[in-house]
């Protein structure tokens, strides 16, 4: 393998240059003001060691990355009831599609397209306060990336919150099937504020080092989840992270990774590294594009892709 600091360095000049750097989210009105010239890469391998390189410090929307943490404290709290909500199936749909929903009955495929998160993240706040679900989520990401001062950005809540009719569609008809407990504006304000929470891919590579380690946070020793729970999580991220392009995601780069419409990408190489990688601009998909080529070429040249022998 070559030296990982050279390869790194080596991918981020490659993105930083590249031409064709794809689209910036423009239905969330906020985040079409991001520059595409951004591109940030953060490694943490298993034995600690970080190496970051380009815009690793700048802090971006991490959008469905947010999916990830939702899920996990759902599960810790009652996975019985995540699992009797949502499915575990790639849709092969866009992330937002109402029609797939409303053909299965209000039931979602899985816990990473919008309607699976909005029923996820009801669970965390359904008969509390909507502010409680995601206190949770931010407390458990900063405990995991240890960093206190990780943040919803209020103006891209605020966006999305007075864009956001398709999430809205899915939520009335999730509560229309009886999928959704809570009051529907509360769970959509939840899961809006969830997904403007603020990252830096430094920060990012750090909430995702449990992943890589069976369920323990190397931080502080302790289980977040168990071993079993961590290999369902990242057979699900790899499955069903990048919607309907998680097929071409995995024949591509061949690990468990969630994308956000911000840009952000955290990949996880069992047993080897958490990685996360930021460019705004998207494939038509919702994916980044300069993230998953970046991707590509660290999983080909480390051999950490899950599908070698
Ligand atoms: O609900 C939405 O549409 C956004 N807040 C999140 C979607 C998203 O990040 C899809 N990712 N690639």
């Amino acid at each position: 393998m070559p030296d990982l600091a050279s390869l790194v360095t080596h991918i981020a000049a490659e993105m930083a240059k590249a031409p064709e750097r794809g689209r910036v989210a423009d239905y969330i009105p906020e985040l079409a003001k991001v520059s595409p010239a951004q591109f940030g890469m953060v490694v943490i391998t298993a034995d600690g060691c970080e190496v970051a390189a380009g815009d690793a410090d700048v802090a971006f929307s991490i959008q469905s990355v947010s999916k990830i943490f939702a899920l996990v404290e759902a599960l810790s709290r009652d996975a019985n009831a995540v699992w009797a909500r949502v499915g575990r199936e790639p849709s092969g749909s866009a992330f937002n599609s109402i029609v797939q929903l409303e053909a299965e009955g209000g039931r979602p495929r899985n816990p990473f397209i919008n309607a699976g998160a909005i029923a996820v993240t009801d669970l965390l706040s359904a008969g509390d306060d909507p502010r409680a679900g995601v206190g949770a989520i931010l407390r458990l990401i900063r405990q995991l990336a240890g960093d206190d001062d990780i943040a919803v950005d209020g103006a891209v809540a605020y966006s999305e919150a007075a864009s956001g009719h398709r999430n809205a569609a899915l939520a009335h008809f999730m509560k229309a099937h009886g999928v959704i407990a809570g009051p529907v504006e509360a769970t959509l304000s939840s899961y809006f504020h969830q997904c403007a929470i603020d990252m830096s891919c430094r920060q990012l590579a750090r909430a995702g080092r449990f992943l890589m380690h069976g369920g323990i946070d190397p931080a502080s020793g302790e289980a977040v989840v168990s071993p079993e729970r961590a290999r369902r999580i990242n057979a699900l991220m790899l499955t069903c992270g990048h919607y309907d392009a998680s097929g071409e995601f995995a024949f591509r780069v061949g690990l468990p990774a969630k994308s956000g419409v911000g840009g952000g990408i955290l990949a996880i190489a069992p047993g080897r590294a958490s990685i996360a990688v930021w460019s705004p601009g998207l494939s038509p998909q919702g994916n980044s594009l300069l993230g998953t080529a970046a991707l590509e070429h660290l999983a080909g040249a480390t051999g950490w892709n899950v599908f070698n022998p």
